[in-house]
């Protein structure tokens, strides 16, 4: 396999990689099979890949695999579904028991998958959620260790003792408050009397472990950390402390987030608590015990210390689609290549591929916090982000009588949602004078903090300049530069955000180039052949036509 990979070009791989991970229709289905057919024949040498671990360029070995069952919940916690809601797709969308338990074995017996997951929104709204834990335990006999559970406990005790039966090992329930109206305000709904009987029923039903996942947000339910902890006391719970993680719409801010350090400062000066040793080294979790209690207390510090070297975990969406790392944002649909009649062989090949792309690290905090990814409830299992637009629909600055008047558009009835767009220039600028501007030897002054001053403050004016643009309030705009010797260049990223009703693209444009053509006024006296190569979006997300990445990225 490793041979096959190199003979890849890396341009090859991205084709076969975009080409599969959006939903796709069966005309661009069709040519996206025989694009991998032709890459597969060019490649395949024999199945020597079968049943070797999946590993990734990294050194790490996957055996974890997290299966979303349903993007649908019944519950809606402010922290995970955007307060605007979801939008859902059609069934035939999702992947059925069959392709389940297909994807599953494959994953089993060909990577060495020691232990599935399966999640939501909330799995057990599926009907056919019994079944499709009865056959995925006939894995057991293949090398599948354990079979766990995500659940928000509204259903669990009603189903908990034939889950059991069908082969569950393991559950972790979702909780966040024991106070009834507290419960009503974090999840919009009732139900809290129901989420603790499945605590008591999991309990009771020998399960290998029962773990409570609790979010604390600052604010909201931090005053119930020590009674989350009293409940280990006496029962063998894991209580898990997450850190609050942002994602689209869930309203994420710093200072809401409790980070470990800030938790275990005030748990400490509490209780008397003492550090366990991890139970695997792909443990996610930092454990503690309290001195003389049964139960024990888990820390998953996504935010501040995030647990990607050991990361051992990849996803299958509900709409079938590969995720090698929560926060990256690209997919590749599985049931697109099943219900295209990939065989087995060709599958394995794919999703060792996207596994070998998959990061050394995912960015931090602050960087999530202004990516694009999907609500929580959709990263378990929604659609891969469409980057189609549509070219037939109207264009909205034309009017349509005769195409010459102007219209600006009336937003007076559009919601605002969280908008980014990112873009990019480039301005050809000669190595001697990047040279001057990185030893900061320009005469008129700092050249790349003047560009960014400019450009910052051209963005607020983008609807003075571009006659049809609103006038749109922006939350965040950062303009970044790199140095690219080896083309004489320098290189302009821009960012911009806001919670609004139409799109901030021409913002982020607009800081590219006056950026650029500041450096360009900064820097003629010493060349006069410096060229503004190109300005381009890059990416955006949020609004009603969904979220673009440009080609080449
Ligand atoms: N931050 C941290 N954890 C989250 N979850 C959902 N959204 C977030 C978020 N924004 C976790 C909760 C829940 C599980 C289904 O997903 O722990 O229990
Ligand atoms: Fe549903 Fe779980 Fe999300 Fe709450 S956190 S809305 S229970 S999926």
């Amino acid at each position: 396999m490793m041979m096959m990979i190199r003979f890849l070009t890396k341009e090859s791989c991205s084709i076969l990689y975009r080409t599969l991970s959006s939903s796709a229709s069966s005309a661009s289905l069709s040519n996206t099979k025989s694009a991998l057919k032709t890459i597969i024949a060019a490649t395949d040498t024999d199945n020597d890949n079968n049943h070797q671990p999946l590993m990734d360029t990294h050194g790490r070995r996957h055996d974890y695999l997290r299966i979303s069952l349903t993007e649908r919940c019944n519950l809606r916690c402010l922290y995970c579904m955007p307060e605007e809601g979801i939008q859902l797709q059609p069934k035939s969308n999702l992947m059925n028991n069959d392709e389940i338990y297909r994807m599953a074995k494959l994953f089993v017996e060909r990577f060495g998958i020691r232990k599935i997951r399966f999640t939501g929104g909330e799995p057990l709204i599926r009907s056919d959620i019994i079944d499709i834990i009865e056959n995925i335990s006939e894995l057991k006999s293949n090398g599948l260790e354990k079979i766990s559970l995500t659940t928000n406990g509204i259903l669990f005790g009603r189903y908990s003792s034939r889950l059991r039966q069908a082969g569950l090992d393991s559950v972790n329930i979702s909780l966040d408050t024991l106070n009834p109206d507290q419960f009503q305000m974090i999840t919009r709904r009732n139900g809290l009397a129901k989420v603790i009987k499945s605590i008591e029923t999991a309990l009771s039903e020998g399960y290998d472990s029962v773990k409570i996942n609790f979010v604390p947000i600052q604010g909201l339910n931090d005053d119930e950390i020590e009674d989350f902890i009293e409940l280990t006391k006496d029962s063998n719970l894991e209580i898990r402390f997450i850190e609050y993680m942002p994602f689209d719409g869930n309203h994420w801010r710093s200072d809401k987030m409790l980070s470990f350090e800030q938790l275990i400062k005030r748990i400490e000066s509490k209780f008397n608590i003492n550090r366990l040793p991890p139970k695997s080294i792909n443990d996610t979790a930092i454990l503690y015990q309290v001195e003389h209690y049964i139960g024990t207390i888990g820390f998953i510090n996504s935010m501040t210390n995030p647990f990607c070297n050991g990361c051992n975990r990849i996803r299958l969406t509900a709409d079938g689609n590969l995720k090698v790392c929560l926060f990256d944002s690209k997919e590749l649909s599985l049931k697109n290549a099943i219900r295209n009649g990939m065989n087995d062989n060709e599958i394995d090949k794919i999703i060792r591929l996207a596994v070998q792309r998959k990061k050394k690290q995912h960015s931090g905090a602050l960087k999530l916090a202004n990516s694009s990814n999907r609500p929580m409830i959709l990263i378990d299992q929604r659609k891969s982000i469409s980057t189609s637009s549509s070219i037939s629909g109207n264009f909205s600055h034309i009017d349509s009588n005769d195409g010459h008047q102007v219209k600006m558009v009336n937003v007076g009835e559009k919601f605002e949602t969280k908008r980014i767009a990112q873009a990019r220039s480039r301005i050809y600028i000669g190595q001697n004078v990047m040279k001057k501007i990185e030893q900061n030897q320009i005469g008129k002054g700092n050249v790349l903090t003047i560009a960014k001053i400019a450009g910052i403050m051209a963005t607020k004016s983008t609807s003075n300049l571009i006659p049809l643009c609103h006038q749109c309030p922006l939350d965040y705009v950062d303009i970044k530069f790199q140095f690219n010797y080896q083309d004489e260049e320098i290189i302009i990223d821009s960012i911009c955000q806001t919670n609004w009703k139409t799109g901030i693209e021409m913002e982020a444009l607009i800081a590219c180039t006056i950026a650029a053509l500041t450096i360009y006024d900064m820097c003629k006296a010493l060349n006069k052949s410096m060229i503004i190569r190109e300005c381009y979006l890059l990416h955006k997300s949020g609004g009603k036509s969904g979220d673009y990445h440009h080609s080449s990225h």
